[in-house]
């Protein structure tokens, strides 16, 4: 089986890489990725070398060229994740989310339809999406597979795009398709733009933690090789035109959960009890801030078995230690770009 994974160089695509390269030696993948700033190849130095494992650089927005790699390979399966996937960034940019997002999701779809020449025998397009298209919840409830779209940022406005182009080709051509929805994503790779690993690499360097309005958002955390394990089952075991919903039964307050971190910071780099904590600095909130996600994963977990394997404080455990361990990635990535973009979101 040939598999085209887009976006495989970013954080959650690179464990999907990984986790499908070793445990499958008789598929063959392929990763493309455009390699922004969120891409990176050092995510898969371990597993460059593999004879089943190719990297083509490339842009999904470019439409010959999608269409001239789905000719040249004939892929049996798509594991579509590459995206603009920053909320902030988004606000600040909105036509990059949906040249990417939308724009970039369309011209898969119709390169698979045309190569596959609507023979769907054995192919499959898998949509990687979010919880953020189902809105925001209020202090109680959770999303399900049947909550309406309500999206509130350019970011999962262009994400509900893009599910509903995929369905949209499920109906019209019959394009064989799965999506998912997942929760917040954390673990080892994860580019320091999002919550935890900026405030981790800030701890380790003594600098503000800029928590948005007053903390009390709440987002449900997963460890991000339970969220590769369950696109895995879904890839080989979930039903045609389904949606399933993945989260990590694990809802923080972003204030509590900075607590936690600091409080694991101080321990790790033998700072004394409450050190971290003091550079806790509450900073203006993020204009359309969602007040809380929660995701009901029951039916992935009643008809696949799929469950997460790491609890919070054992994954957040193994966050730490991975950054700990590579301070020389966390170095090469915040470097250069990283600091314009970091100046404008947070000195302004
Ligand atoms: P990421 O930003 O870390 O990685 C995105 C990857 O896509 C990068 O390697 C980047 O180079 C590549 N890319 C971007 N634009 C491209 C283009 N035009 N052509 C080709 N490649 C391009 O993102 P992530 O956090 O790993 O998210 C991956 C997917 O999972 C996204 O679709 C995102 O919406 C979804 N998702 C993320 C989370 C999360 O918590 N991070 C949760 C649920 C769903
Ligand atoms: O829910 C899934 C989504 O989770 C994914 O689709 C997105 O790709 C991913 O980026 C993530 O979106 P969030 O906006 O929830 O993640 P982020 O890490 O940016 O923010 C988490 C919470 O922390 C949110 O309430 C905003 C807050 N926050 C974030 C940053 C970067 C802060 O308080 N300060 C910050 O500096």
């Amino acid at each position: 089986m040939k598999i085209l994974v887009t976006g495989g160089a970013g954080f959650i695509g690179s464990h999907v890489v990984r986790r499908f390269v070793q445990s499958y030696p008789k598929y063959h993948i392929y990763n493309l990725d455009a390699l922004t700033y969120a891409g990176n190849l050092e995510n898969l130095s371990d597993i460059k070398e593999y004879s089943n494992y190719t990297f083509i650089k490339g842009d999904i927005t470019n439409e010959e060229f999608i269409n001239g790699i789905f000719h040249k390979y004939n892929f049996d399966g798509v594991i579509h994740l590459a995206a603009e996937s920053h909320v902030d960034r988004s606000i600040a940019d909105p036509m990059a989310f949906v040249k990417t997002n939308v724009i970039g999701t369309v011209n898969l779809l119709n390169a698979a339809r045309d190569c596959w020449e609507n023979d769907f025998e054995n192919k499959r397009f898998y949509h990687i999406s979010t919880d953020e298209v189902y809105g925001a919840l209020g202090e109680v409830g959770l999303f399900t597979e049947l909550t309406a779209y309500d999206p509130n940022s350019p970011y999962s406005a262009s994400k509900a795009s893009s599910d509903h182009f995929v369905r949209a080709y499920g109906e019209t051509y019959n394009m064989p398709y799965v999506i998912t929805n997942c929760s917040n994503n954390y673990g080892p790779n994860h580019f320091p733009e999002k919550l935890i690993p900026l405030f981790i690499n800030n701890i380790i360097n003594n600098r503000p933690l800029p928590v948005y309005g007053d903390g009390n958002y709440t987002r449900d955390w997963l460890y991000v090789v339970d969220h590769a394990r369950a696109i895995d089952l879904v890839f080989h075991k979930g039903k045609n035109a389904e949606t399933y919903n993945i989260g990590g039964f694990n809802e923080w307050k972003n204030i509590d959960l900075v607590k936690l971190l600091c409080k694991q910071m101080d321990s790790k780099l033998n700072r004394p009890v409450g050190e971290s904590e003091k550079l806790i600095t509450y900073v203006k909130d993020r204009p359309g801030h969602d007040l809380r996600y929660a995701i009901d994963a029951s039916k992935i977990n009643k008809e696949l078995g799929w469950e997460p394997s790491v609890t919070f404080k054992e994954g957040l455990v193994k966050t730490i230690d991975w950054y700990l361990s590579n301070k020389e990635w966390l170095k090469n990535v915040t470097s250069g770009k990283y600091k314009e973009y970091y100046n404008i979101q947070y000195n302004n």
